[in-house]
């Protein structure tokens, strides 16, 4: 039984094939972040307009790596909400002619559920119940996941994602886009830190409130021609960014007494949390589950995952 799966959500146009026991037989992806980069961010109609460019290709490339023919797949799944309109939109058609062409059903896929998915596809023994802490560039939520996949969400963000919070930062601080993984590689975590903002009102994470804080240490610094220390920056923003993680994370694992975890989605990728949640589930006794470093960003195969899955 093979999956084919399709992800055009935001600025990465995906193809990929797994089979049912969750082997990736392919899992192409062309990223568009050079075309986004001048602008500092994506823009939604250049994205939707790149995708419908890519798409062929890289389901050509995506059968080519997995010596399939279409004739072989059995159903096809594209994200069919949430992300940029227009983005989505491709992958969405694109995916229902193919299914419609090839006689296969179509699974509609949430893009939350895929990043959820690509823990089980990074780790073979996973099975909730578990705790799963999602974290990208729209989205910072914490579910409560039952036997079957179903989800309650615990908490999520009052105002910003954190991801968006990493990019908007290091824009400022004129680092490219996507910023995260620029703050990461120039944060100095050896300092020590004092939290910013280390009460929160119950039920939510917030980032609009850390993003300002920063930005305007940044302009004072600016104003009175000191010289922006990066490495220290980064740092303690990182540093408040994940601690806020780390504390509600900690209180619903406490609370609940659920002894699994997964952090999914593209800031997962962020050593400095990889490090801190382990160190914690450690202390607390959690098993932790994180995806493979190159399933974190949007990638198709989690998305093929969450129809394999049935996660709805
Ligand atoms: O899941 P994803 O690829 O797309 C969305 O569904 O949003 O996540 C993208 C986000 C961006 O905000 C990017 O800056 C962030 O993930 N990100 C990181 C790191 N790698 C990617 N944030 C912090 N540290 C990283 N290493
Ligand atoms: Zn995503």
């Amino acid at each position: 039984m093979l999956t084919l799966g399709v992800e055009t959500s935001c600025d990465e146009t995906s193809v990929a094939v797994i089979d049912d026991q969750f082997k990736i037989l392919s899992n192409v992806i062309i990223s568009q972040i050079e075309i986004h980069q001048v602008y500092g961010g994506v823009v939604p109609e250049i994205a939707a307009r790149n995708h419908i460019e890519n798409i062929l290709p890289v389901l050509d490339e995506a059968l080519h790596k997995a010596n399939l023919t279409l004739s072989q797949i059995d159903q096809v799944a594209a994200t069919t909400q949430p992300g940029l309109p227009g983005a989505v939109m491709v992958g969405r058609v694109f995916g229902k002619s193919l299914a419609n062409a090839l006689n296969v059903p179509f699974i509609p896929v949430n893009h939350l559920n895929g990043h959820m998915a690509s823990l089980r596809l990074s780790n073979p023994d996973l099975r909730p119940p578990m705790l799963c802490l999602l974290v990208s560039g729209g989205h910072t939520i914490l579910f409560k996941v039952n036997e079957q996949w179903e989800t309650q969400m615990l908490c999520t963000t009052a105002d910003d994602a954190i991801g968006e919070a990493f990019d908007k930062v290091a824009r400022v601080l004129g680092l490219a886009y996507p910023g995260g993984p620029k703050i990461s590689q120039n944060a100095n975590m050896n300092l020590s830190f004092i939290p910013i903002l280390n009460k929160f009102p119950k039920n939510t994470f917030s980032y609009s409130g850390l993003k300002t804080a920063v930005l305007n240490y940044i302009n004072h610094e600016k104003q009175k021609n000191n010289l922006i220390n990066l490495p220290e920056i980064c740092a303690n923003f990182q540093y408040c960014a994940i601690n806020q993680l780390l504390i509600k994370v900690r209180e619903f694992l406490e609370q609940t007494q659920i002894k699994t975890l997964g952090v999914c989605g593209g800031v997962s990728a962020n050593q400095y949390l990889r490090e801190q949640f382990k160190i914690l589930c450690e202390e607390l006794g959690v098993k932790l589950y994180l995806p493979t470093p190159t399933l974190c960003g949007d990638n198709a195969a989690m998305i093929a995952a969450a129809a394999v899955l049935g996660i709805k």
